[in-house]
């Protein structure tokens, strides 16, 4: 059954990316209005080109890296019902002199430091809306520890934290909670996939099969919606059963 977001407004980060592109897609084609917000210029271009000009979806061009940033991105929006944060970089690390500064300082940036500056700009317009949401992304590689990405694991296993914190906090006026995806058939862990192998991939996940982003979104949505209003501090994984495996 699909839900109306109708009157709802949602703002998206990494909304350019695979994940990013779907929800964005779905929630204007079910009646929401999309702030979407990414820090590739491109990628808000192709998702501009595929909506069209409805008014329903306005592009930030941002990179979020500091609260004055975070509050210039919300500047002209007067409420939200959704912040949904999928911005995020996947980079591997080799643990040697150098990396803290080139690999774990802009990971963590990415993936967790920039959502507290993010949640900070949007908890007035949150407010503003009953039941509001709050759906930001963790990783498979949290759930078991990424093969040579230890700094990205952490950052995922920080924004869980973060989650359920804030999921207390924010109750019960705002709802929090996180998805971890598994290995998507996407570009983000292509590389990962080459340099492992595709099989040796597979054979850790039970469903047999890479995840699409329509499953992550999909996940989201519901977070969104209305039948998800008692669901609050919560890690959902969507990830072909590999977190059990
Ligand atoms: N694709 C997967 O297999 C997978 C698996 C587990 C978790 N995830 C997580 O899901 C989320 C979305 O993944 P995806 O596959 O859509 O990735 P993607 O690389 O396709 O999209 C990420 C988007 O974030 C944007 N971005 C990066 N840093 C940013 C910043 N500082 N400010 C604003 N935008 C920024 C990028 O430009 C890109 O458009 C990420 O957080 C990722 O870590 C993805």
């Amino acid at each position: 059954m699909e839900v109306s977001f109708s009157e709802k407004s949602v703002l998206i980060t990494g909304a350019g990316g695979s994940i990013g592109r779907v929800l964005v897609n779905s929630l204007i084609k079910n009646g929401a209005t999309v702030y979407a917000v990414d820090s590739n210029d491109e990628s808000l271009q192709d998702l501009r080109a595929g909506i069209g000009a409805d008014g329903k979806l306005q592009t930030i061009l941002s990179d979020l890296q500091s609260d004055a940033e975070c509050e210039n991105v919300v500047k002209n929006i007067p409420k939200l019902h959704g912040l949904v944060h999928l911005a995020g970089i996947f980079e591997p690390d080799e643990m040697i002199a150098g990396d803290t500064e080139e690999v774990f300082d802009p990971v963590l940036q990415a993936n967790l430091r920039n959502i507290y500056s993010l949640f900070i700009a949007c908890r007035p317009l949150l407010l503003r809306c009953d039941c509001s949401r709050v759906i930001l992304t963790s990783s498979i590689a949290f759930n078991r520890g990424g093969y040579s990405h230890t700094a990205y694991s952490a950052a995922k296993g920080g924004v869980v934290g973060f989650m359920r914190s804030l999921a207390r906090r924010e109750a019960p006026k705002i709802l929090v909670n996180a998805v971890a995806p598994g290995i998507l058939d996407s570009p983000m862990p292509a590389n990962m996939i080459a340099k492992r192998g595709i099989e040796n991939v597979l054979a850790q996940i039970p469903l047999g099969r890479l995840g699409r982003a329509s499953e992550i979104s999909g996940v989201i949505e519901f977070l969104l919606g209305p039948n998800a209003s008692y669901v609050t501090g919560q890690l959902i994984n969507a990830d072909g059963g590999m977190s059990n495996n």
